[in-house]
């Protein structure tokens, strides 16, 4: 019975004790193992008078169970442990990074190329805009036929003042927006979302995006302006690309012009991408018409500037020849996968 005891004591510290899974099969031998001193008093049994074996036995096999359940939970333990220290020697695991989206690749390269000519970037203008910016105040009015080259999302509910609201159709309102509250000079790039409201095709979305560029000055003139777009274009496609300016009608500038640029594909050949004319149409642009400048607040005889409007998609089309608009906010990750 003493030597039990003492096995009992003995065991269940150096058990607690043990602190790796070697030393715990170390201890399960030494007590419970074939020749382990427990067993050993379990053989031992055979020899013993029946008295001794009553109280001998129950004790030794309670101890052997409790000894067994023991090492047991401490091999649990050892094992978790193990699992959860960095082992440097495994395979790693590859951790999957975010990209940006195309079209945010090519916006982040038009505003970066713009601000190292000097322009601000100015952000946002709300996508929600009222009738007088959206129109009015760009110098198209009420039953205007320019109203109908943009097909508009009107929405149900009145502005504060009562006025019409819309989803803007162009990024535009932004030069009414800016003129109210700066003085000239300046130059600046607005880039956001706008809105149509028109059947959806390979170039044609309900939802787009451009970037409004407006610079207005005391003798801002479109030789200045000719000299930043070729600039622009040289930058962003990286050769030096002819550019042609085609009258063109937008009520808020005059004179209104088309920009093309050689086509980027064929080099003005003729392709398909250009449809064999060897242009692309890239932008709309013009003079701010007068009317403008009095809307924003400023006196037409003293101050004058160029605006345009560039879309990011098209852009983006053209640099990675993508086929259809519609992909951009398709949501189909093979196709943003590749950017
Ligand atoms: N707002 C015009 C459009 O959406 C583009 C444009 C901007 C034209 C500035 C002239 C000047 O089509």
């Amino acid at each position: 019975m003493d030597k039990l005891e003492q096995i009992k004591i003995a065991a269940e510290r150096e058990i607690k004790d043990a602190s790796n899974l070697k030393s715990l099969e170390d201890l399960r031998i030494k007590y419970l193992g074939r020749s382990g001193e427990l067993t050993m008093i379990l053989r031992s049994l055979a020899d013993m008078s029946l008295e001794e074996k009553k109280i001998v036995g129950p004790k030794a096999q309670a101890l052997r169970m409790e000894l067994d359940s023991m090492i047991t939970e401490k091999n649990k333990k050892l094992s978790e442990r193990k699992r959860s220290v960095l082992d440097v020697s495994r395979p790693g695991k590859k951790i999957k990074i975010g990209h940006l989206h195309p079209l945010s690749i090519v916006e982040k390269e038009i505003v970066d190329i713009f601000r190292s000519m000097s322009f601000s970037v100015i952000d946002g203008g709300p996508e929600v805009e009222t009738e007088y910016y959206n129109f009015d105040a760009l110098n198209i009015p009420k039953n205007h036929p320019a109203r109908e080259m943009h097909d508009t999302f009107w929405l149900e509910k009145l502005g504060n003042k009562n006025e019409r609201l819309l989803l803007r159709t162009h990024t535009s309102p932004m030069q009414i927006r800016y003129m109210e509250t700066h003085k000239p000079p300046f130059q600046i790039i607005v880039p956001g979302r706008v809105f149509r409201y028109e059947a959806t095709d390979a170039s044609h979305e309900i939802n787009f995006s451009q970037i409004e560029c407006l610079m207005v000055g005391k003798d801002v003139n479109l030789s200045n302006f000719k000299f930043i777009i070729e600039e622009f274009f040289a930058r962003l496609f990286k050769k030096k690309l002819t550019v042609r300016l085609r009258p063109s009608y937008f009520p808020f500038v005059e004179p209104g012009l088309e920009v093309d640029i050689q086509c980027v594909k064929c080099g003005g050949k003729g392709c398909n991408i250009c449809k064999d004319s060897g242009w692309l149409e890239v932008m709309g642009a013009g003079m701010v018409h007068p009317n403008v400048l009095k809307a924003g607040g400023y006196d037409p005889r003293e101050y004058q500037g160029f605006a345009f409007g560039v879309g990011p998609e098209r852009i983006a089309m053209l640099k990675y020849n993508i086929p259809d608009i519609r992909m951009f906010y398709g949501g189909d990750l093979r196709f943003i996968n590749q950017f």
